[in-house]
């Protein structure tokens, strides 16, 4: 066997997120794309995952599993057909909105999850603009067909009335929601009809039934989705990759999460739609080539997913070239060159050692401590790319640890939350580390800040709340007048960056309009992505 072909092992990966409104299925989409991958041994995960329901594969710490919600987010990786599915979880919270940003940095395309009984919910709606934004393609899967919900037609009416994109079905329901028989699969025309399996736990088998032998079985139900499809022809609602690529169009399939109903098109969507890793743009504007030297983008940082390892984990995805364990790579922040030795990488639920990975794979890096988020990561050839946007915080509580003797531990536990960037610390340069002020986007980000605090770093803290409700970046130029006004506060990050913090949207606009000279400047998604 010759060395493997960096293009060629580029060319068959496919790496997405799941992006979804809280309980719309991707945690059971996750879990069968998992079972579909072999990734999941039949029956074992899924039953698991049902006892102790929110216990599910991508579900680490214990408070996301007291409160089921999805708080870090981890990459998976399974085999379908002849491609390499790097699956990239996002938090299903919306006061993780940042981290989700994050993710989606580190994605070829999304796949977006409606509940077809409550069609683009709130959370949808923005993730959908943070896919926009960063121009990711998506896909979208309408869940829990299984169940009385929306009409299919109006559902892609929601969807091009909301979106401003067009829908372009793959695959068209045979059955009302609620009586779901089958998918019409669009490209072949072929009618596939399902067969339900005990909780879902094994792959639902399938059946191509012919149109007269569907007719007979299944009557007017069989005439009506049959009439819909003409009339999707006649639309041409046909899958575009053009359009779709520049997220005009998305294609839609139909289906059940929970009885496994059009999972497999679903995947075969991914295979067949997903782009391929292409050259990443870089700082400068430049493109790496997927098969020049090996780069990498740190997406999200993480301590203390497993309680018993204590360790700190680099997410990185590889955008170019070939990794291969071991090898010394340069952190782009520092320039300093460190080992590769731990790397990782999840295979369904298990953590196994990485040894070589091809762009569009995910590395998780242990103790890669020289690294932050959006650093790139690079041998050979030095590589950097274009900053993340960093988020408008909405929430600012002043933190201070309750025993004094814990001081060093908790100035070592906010600058490790800081770096992994799970809240904003901001500090008084006259002050420094006696009572810095976290920010966040959502509430439960400070929650998830005093549990590991106390529990990972040993330190105690107590948050009081402050005055402040928005924050704009600003300069070293203007932060002495901003200071010298009343109602505002001039802190910065550890990165240097400068944030004024006001009282009320109402007292910025006021500043901004008596001193247009002052610098203050927008930060992603302000108002909006929370
Ligand atoms: P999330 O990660 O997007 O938050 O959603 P999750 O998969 O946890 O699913 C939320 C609820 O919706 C779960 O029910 C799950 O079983 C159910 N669900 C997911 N997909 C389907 C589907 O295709 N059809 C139907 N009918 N239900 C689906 P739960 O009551 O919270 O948990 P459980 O007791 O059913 O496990």
């Amino acid at each position: 066997m010759g060395l493997p072909d960096i293009k060629t092992e580029a060319a068959r990966r496919r790496t997405f997120a799941i992006i979804s409104h809280p309980d719309a299925g991707k945690t059971t989409l996750t879990e069968k794309f998992l079972l579909y991958g072999g990734a999941l041994t039949a029956g074992a995960g899924a039953v698991k995952a049902r006892q102790g329901r929110r216990a599910a594969t991508s579900d680490w710490m214990e408070m996301e599993q007291q409160r089921g919600i999805s708080i870090t987010s981890a990459a998976l990786q399974f085999q379908y057909r002849d491609c390499i599915i790097n699956l990239l979880d996002t938090p299903g919270h919306r006061d993780f909105s940042e981290d989700t940003y994050r993710v989606l940095a580190a994605a070829d395309a999304a796949v977006m999850v409606l509940d077809a009984g409550k069609g683009i919910e709130q959370q949808t709606l923005k993730l959908f603009e943070v896919c926009r934004e960063r121009e990711i393609p998506f896909l979208t899967w309408i869940n829990k067909w299984d169940r009385p919900g929306k009409g299919a037609l109006e559902l892609l009416d929601e969807i091009e009335q909301t979106l401003i994109v067009e829908p372009t079905p793959v695959t068209w329901p045979v059955g009302l929601a609620g009586e779901f028989k089958g998918i019409i699969d669009r490209p072949s025309g072929n009618y596939v009809r399902f067969e339900r399996t005990a909780r879902g736990s094994t792959i639902a088998p399938e059946e191509i039934v012919p149109a007269e032998q569907a007719l007979i079985d299944e009557g007017d139900v069989w005439t009506a989705a049959q009439e819909e499809v003409e009339l999707l022809d006649m639309l041409d609602r046909t899958v575009d990759q053009k359009t779709f690529l520049a997220c005009e169009s998305t294609p839609v399939f139909f289906g059940s999460a929970m009885t496994n109903f059009g999972i497999r098109a679903l995947l075969d969507g991914v295979v067949d739609l997903v782009p391929a890793p292409s050259p990443k743009p870089l700082a400068d504007g430049r493109r790496r080539a997927v098969d020049s030297d090996f780069s990498g983008l740190v997406f999200k940082v993480q301590a203390g997913m497993d309680k018993s390892h204590r360790d700190r984990i680099a997410f990185v995805r590889v955008c170019s070239g070939q990794f291969e364990r071991g090898m010394l790579a340069v952190a782009g922040g520092t320039g300093r060159q460190f080992s590769t030795k731990y790397a990782q990488t999840l295979f369904g639920q298990d953590r196994e050692t990485v040894d070589t990975a091809f762009p569009g794979d995910i590395l998780g890096l242990v103790n890669a401590n020289d690294v932050r988020v959006g650093d790139a990561i690079y041998a050979g050839e030095a590589a950097e790319f274009p900053p993340l946007p960093a988020f408008a915080p909405e929430h600012f509580m002043v933190a201070r640890v309750r025993d004094t003797s814990k001081f060093k531990q908790f100035r070592k536990g906010i600058a490790q939350l800081d770096e992994e960037g799970a809240v904003q610390v901001l500090r008084d340069p006259d002050i420094g580390d006696q009572a810095p002020v976290l920010a966040a986007v959502g509430q439960l980000q400070f929650e998830v800040a005093v549990n590991r605090l106390e529990n990972e770093f040993g330190a105690p803290v107590e948050l009081t709340g402050t005055r402040y409700s928005i924050a704009r970046k600003t300069d070293s130029a203007s932060s002495p007048k901003l200071r010298a006004m009343q109602g505002v506060d001039v802190l910065q990050r550890a990165n240097g960056m400068h944030l004024a913090l006001f009282e009320s949207k109402y007292w910025m606009d006021r500043v901004l309009s008596d001193h247009p000279e002052l610098t203050l400047e927008r930060l992603v998604a302000e108002g909006g992505l929370g």
